[in-house]
């Protein structure tokens, strides 16, 4: 059994899990994720990972209450137990000395692109980081962030924080601002994935999205999280999440995720994901 360090409701819909799992943050890299059962009749559910504590054995996870099982994660209290915490699963984020970064965090993103600008940074990389959100209620994480960050962009779509806009103001900031950027890679919602690639597509550098397709179980058994890329065929699970999104066939993937339109509504609805 894995128990629950802490849980709390960071911005409207999104919780912070922090779990004792020692065996799993031993191996964990930036961009893996790992795989939660809250336990009888709850869904295994694939959550990013966003820090961890190598002396205290404890994975924190951002996620959003978006259902029956990630609602019973939203019930935890400390002291509570979990039976299943699997991972680290899918490929690391690959952390190189590539120059000047563009990290993008929406949503959850926000948490797990947290351990990919760290890295980034301490690779030595200039490190430009955005942060994309609805309101400014829903923006976290922004001095954790601003650590490893050399600039750090705010935006939101109200305006109320920061630059007013999407992931379309941040490309326009960038480009105003002369920067050139050697490799742009993004974490959130498959909306903020594929809106990131068309936008920022032009600088003709790798655009690295996370690709969040539905999952079952995380090891390239089941075939649930099939995509498209570069005309092959690979599975999320294991051969992501991460891909170049200018190479991903986003319509293939859209169609696979029409059986889920339900859930998916009321993740966009709940979020504030999706807008423009
Ligand atoms: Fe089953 Fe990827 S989740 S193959």
């Amino acid at each position: 059994m894995f128990e629950i360090v802490e849980r709390k409701m960071i911005v409207p819909n999104l919780h912070l899990l922090v779990v004792h799992a020692p065996d799993v943050v031993e191996e964990i890299q930036p961009g893996q994720f790992v795989i939660v059962h809250a336990g009888e009749g709850s869904e295994r559910i694939p959550l990013s990972a966003a820090d961890w504590d190598h002396q205290a054995g404890t994975l924190t996870i951002v996620f959003m209450e978006v259902g029956t099982s990630t609602g019973r994660l939203a019930m935890l209290k400390p002291g509570d137990t979990i039976p299943t915490v699997v991972g680290p699963l899918g490929k690391p984020t690959e952390i190189d000395h590539f120059g000047t970064v563009i990290c993008i965090g929406g949503c959850f993103g926000m948490g797990s692109i947290y351990p990919v600008v760290r890295a980034l940074k301490e690779k030595g990389n200039t490190v430009i980081t955005i942060m994309e959100g609805r309101s400014k209620n829903l923006l976290y994480w922004e001095e954790k962030l601003a650590v490893y960050s050399d600039k750090l962009i705010k935006l939101t779509r109200d305006g109320s924080y920061g630059y007013k806009g999407h992931i379309k103001k941040g490309d326009d900031i960038i480009r105003e601002t002369g920067i050139k950027p050697d490799r742009v890679i993004a974490n959130g919602c498959m909306t903020l994935s594929y809106k990131t690639t068309q936008e920022y597509a032009h600088f003709d550098v790798p655009v690295m999205v996370t690709l969040n397709t539905i999952m079952i179980d995380g090891t390239g058994m089941c075939g649930v999280c099939r995509c498209t890329v570069n005309g092959e065929m690979k599975f999320a699970c294991v051969d992501g999440p991460e891909f170049d999104g200018r190479l991903v066939d986003w319509e293939e993937l859209a169609n696979r995720r029409q059986q889920y339109i339900g859930e998916e509504a009321f993740l966009v609805h709940h979020s504030g994901c999706g807008g423009n």
